[in-house]
């Protein structure tokens, strides 16, 4: 049985990955192959990611590709995407441009506003830390003066500093619920450096309060920490047009098409079981811009789906309506997102994908990302609602298949071109593979 390791991190990368390939791999010296064969050739640039992380032994590859067309109020965008889901940036394709010819994708930013809060236990009266809170804010906003400084400058920093009374749903709990206003940046480090701020003067400034007893004297503070439920960082993006333009299918009409869509998302409205299903096909857009951008799918993929229960029922981010002949679509999603600081100079690759998108400000980025998030979207129902997603999505995973059974570049030639006009299934590609190789 394999041994606790105390000292991981202080080992070299090469001891590392010894220890692992030994400990934990069946054929050590094939795992190790694999996870050099990884390691970028430039030593610089293989250095800069590895100091991204504690304990790296190698780098995990995610395909980039493009989705080009996409025509977003009125500006033209070639989206870069970073998700190994291979109809993805096919479908997003197709969506932009099915839309370019109708007047493309409109965008509103409805707020920029983050959270952050302070949870801390306080046993006394609301009135009394009411009071207290008063008297303290002033300090609050002056003690995290150099913090805020350049924020500042920039047009940003802290919003509002707001006394919460949590006691109806946990005894003696309170918080100080801020909001924050990060201009380009993310901002986690700069609401986490306020809000540890905030709560070292409400500790320290109540323990001198005179009004306080004793007791109201000794706040015990919990954490300080910003929260990825942003419902006020909001956009909504949108299309439109005549009914009789849907021409998506020989199968179906337009208007059986717009119909359909319709019902389709009222079900995803209602149905969580759809629902989860459906706002995933939003996030295959939305995380693979968050990835190629640099910033984090977990802060955006936990305030999504938190957004999408806001009504107390998980429910799809997009809505359509007919109204007048005329098909609307539209998604209205919170996205706290950065372009400045964190990766986004630091990874070559993500400098160069903000780059391509024209180096957007944060709010351009929120545009662009719920359009992403709306093609996809709006790819995936198409497809369900008129021939099924497996068409499409086998097509783009025929060279996967291809791929794990080690077709050559001949065989894949003829398999694709036989699959050019029968359906795709994994037994039908090993058949044809199989037939293949049995030819002299
Ligand atoms: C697959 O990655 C995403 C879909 O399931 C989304 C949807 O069902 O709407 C196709």
């Amino acid at each position: 049985m394999t041994k606790p390791i105390s000292g991981f991190s202080k080992l070299s990368k090469e001891e590392k990955i010894d220890w692992i390939v030994n400990n934990y791999t069946h054929n050590p010296e094939q795992s190790k192959h694999v996870i050099e064969a990884y390691w970028n050739s430039d030593s610089q640039l293989q250095k800069l990611h590895d100091e991204f992380i504690e304990n790296t032994i190698s780098n995990l590859y995610m395909p980039l590709g493009i989705a080009p067309n996409f025509l977003i109020d009125e500006k033209l965008y070639a989206i870069p995407m970073a998700i190994e889901e291979s109809s993805v940036v096919a479908a997003a394709s197709k969506a932009a441009k099915f839309w370019l010819k109708k007047g493309g994708f409109k965008t509103t930013v409805l707020g920029t506003e983050k959270v952050g809060q302070v949870h801390f236990i306080f046993k006394g009266s609301y009135t009394s830390l009411s009071q207290f809170f008063d008297f303290v804010k002033p300090k609050l906003l002056l003690e995290t003066e150099s913090l805020t400084k350049s924020m500042s400058e920039r047009g940003g920093g802290i919003l509002n500093i707001e006394l919460r009374d949590k006691t109806a749903d946990l005894e003696n709990y309170f918080q100080l619920h801020c909001t924050f206003d990060t201009q380009d940046a993310m901002g986690a480090n700069f609401i986490n450096s306020c809000l540890e701020q905030f709560a070292t003067t409400l500790k320290s400034e109540a323990l001198k309060y005179a009004s306080f007893t004793e007791e109201e004297r000794n706040i015990e503070l919990i954490m300080s920490i910003l929260s990825n439920y942003v419902p006020n960082c909001l956009v909504r993006a949108e299309v439109s047009c005549p009914i009789e333009e849907l021409n998506i299918s020989t199968e179906v009409s337009p208007k059986t098409f717009a119909e359909k869509m319709v019902r389709a998302i009222e079900i995803a409205k209602v149905e969580p079981y759809r629902a989860v299903t459906h706002n995933k096909g939003i996030m295959n857009g939305i995380d693979a811009v968050v990835l190629a951008t640099g910033n984090d799918f977990r802060a955006v993929e936990a305030g999504v789906h938190a957004y999408a229960s806001k009504n107390g029922r998980y429910s799809s981010l997009t809505h359509a309506e007919i109204t007048n002949g005329i098909f609307k679509f539209w998604i209205e999603i919170p996205l706290a997102l950065g372009t400045v600081g964190g990766l986004t100079k630091l990874h070559p690759l993500v400098k160069m994908n903000l780059e391509i998108l024209r180096n957007p400000s944060a709010k351009e980025l929120m545009r662009i990302m719920a359009v992403a998030g709306l093609a996809q979207n709006f790819a995936a129902v198409s497809s369900l609602v008129t021939t099924g997603i497996q068409k499409g999505h086998m097509k783009m995973h025929l060279m996967n298949i291809l791929n794990q059974n080690g077709a050559t570049e001949e065989e894949k030639a003829k398999i694709i071109s036989i699959f050019k006009t029968q359906t795709v299934t994994h037994r039908g590609v090993l058949n044809a593979l199989e037939d293949l190789r049995k030819q002299p």
